[in-house]
Formats: structure tokens, C-alpha cells, sequence
């Protein structure tokens, strides 16, 4: 009887996961494509940017839309040991984010990982390179982020990451070279 009842419970369990098939993971709220590139070689700058433009291009035009693109690192940031930038893509862009960086990352390394809480498994066990792989930072990760998560957000204004190099404003770096100097001569005082 209980045998039976067993056998019944685990066929309309079955019966019931069949009809959706569906993996909704709500572990991870996004991914990372982090596009790599030699800071030192040229060619490989220039197709870094050529690529970014043409990701740009994908995004605006739709089958990207729910990813955005993040700035332009011209050396190691983080646990990224050459230049790269990222694109970020929610859940609803990931398969065509996906298919697109396979077929058109040409010489370029791409490191695609997912975004969870977790966030040193999500770069050692949970990531993936298309083209050659490269070793990472680990010292620059957080194994637990809590709930200080990574999400794709809309970019913030100084984020505009243009391809360009990363400007410091002239104002208050001067403020600090003042602040600095006055250090140093009250200390020599
Ligand atoms: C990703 O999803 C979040 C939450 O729904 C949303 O606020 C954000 O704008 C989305 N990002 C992109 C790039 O579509
Ligand atoms: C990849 O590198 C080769 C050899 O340097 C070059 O001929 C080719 O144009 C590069 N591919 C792209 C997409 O830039």
C-alpha cells in the first residue's frame, strides 16, 4: 500500500516536472563576459575595440538588450590579469550573449562566469573560456559576497566606459596635492 502510494506520488512528480522542463536557477542573477586583451600589443587593442563596438552594436540592436557594457580596463584589474572589460547579461540575454561571444570573439580570450553570492567559485569551478584560458587573481576575490551583490544594473554616469583611458579630474586632484604638500611641510616643521 505505502509502496504504492510511493510509486504514485513519484510518477505525478514526474509527470508534473515533464510538462515544464524548466531550470530557473534563482541562485544566479546574471553573468560576466569578460573580453581579454593584450594591453601591449596593438593589433590585439585594436581588435578589442573593434569588438566592443561590435557588442555594442548587438546590444543596441536587440538580441543583447539585456546586457550592458562595463569599462575599459587598459591593464590588470582585479583578478583580471591583462586588460579586459566586461559585459554584464541578465538571465533573459544569457543564450544569445552566449552564441554570439562563441562564434565572434576571433583572437580574443573570453572568461564567462556566472554571478551568485559565491563570488570565488563562480571564477574557479563554475567559469569557462572561449579561446585560450588564462590564469586569474584568486587573491583579489571575496569567497562570500553576502548580499553585497553584483547585478547588472543601468551604468552610472562615470561609467560610460567610452574606449577611452580613465580621466582624473583636475579639481580635486589638485586639492589632494595641496593637502599632500602641507602634510609633508607641517612635518618638517
Ligand atoms: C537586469 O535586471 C535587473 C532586474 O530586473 C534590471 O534592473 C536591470 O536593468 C537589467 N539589466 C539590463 C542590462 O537589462
Ligand atoms: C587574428 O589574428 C590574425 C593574425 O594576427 C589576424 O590576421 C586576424 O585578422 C585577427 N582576427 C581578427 C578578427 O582581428
Amino acid at each position: 500500500m505505502i509502496n504504492s502510494i510511493k510509486v504514485l506520488v513519484i510518477l505525478g512528480a514526474t509527470l508534473a516536472l515533464g510538462t515544464t522542463q524548466s531550470f530557473d536557477d534563482t541562485e544566479i542573477h546574471g553573468y560576466h563576459f569578460h573580453t581579454y586583451f593584450f594591453q601591449t600589443d596593438d593589433a590585439n587593442i585594436n581588435e578589442a575595440k573593434s569588438f566592443r563596438e561590435a557588442i555594442q552594436a548587438q546590444i543596441n540592436a536587440g538580441p543583447m538588450k539585456n546586457c550592458r557594457l562595463n569599462r575599459f580596463n587598459e591593464g590588470p584589474v582585479g583578478p583580471h590579469p591583462i586588460g579586459s572589460y566586461e559585459t554584464c547579461c541578465n538571465k533573459t540575454s544569457i543564450s544569445e550573449a552566449m552564441s554570439w561571444f562563441m562564434l565572434n570573439h576571433g583572437n580574443l580570450t573570453i572568461l564567462l562566469h556566472p554571478l551568485t553570492r559565491w563570488e570565488m567559485v563562480d571564477h574557479t569551478d563554475r567559469v569557462m573560456f572561449f579561446g585560450d584560458s588564462h590564469k586569474i587573481k584568486l587573491s583579489a576575490l571575496n569567497e562570500d559576497l553576502e548580499d553585497h551583490l553584483d547585478l547588472c544594473l543601468p551604468l552610472l554616469e562615470e561609467d560610460t566606459g567610452d574606449g577611452g583611458s580613465i580621466s582624473i579630474s583636475p579639481v580635486p586632484f589638485l586639492y589632494s596635492l595641496v593637502i599632500l604638500f602641507s602634510v609633508k611641510i607641517i612635518s618638517l616643521l
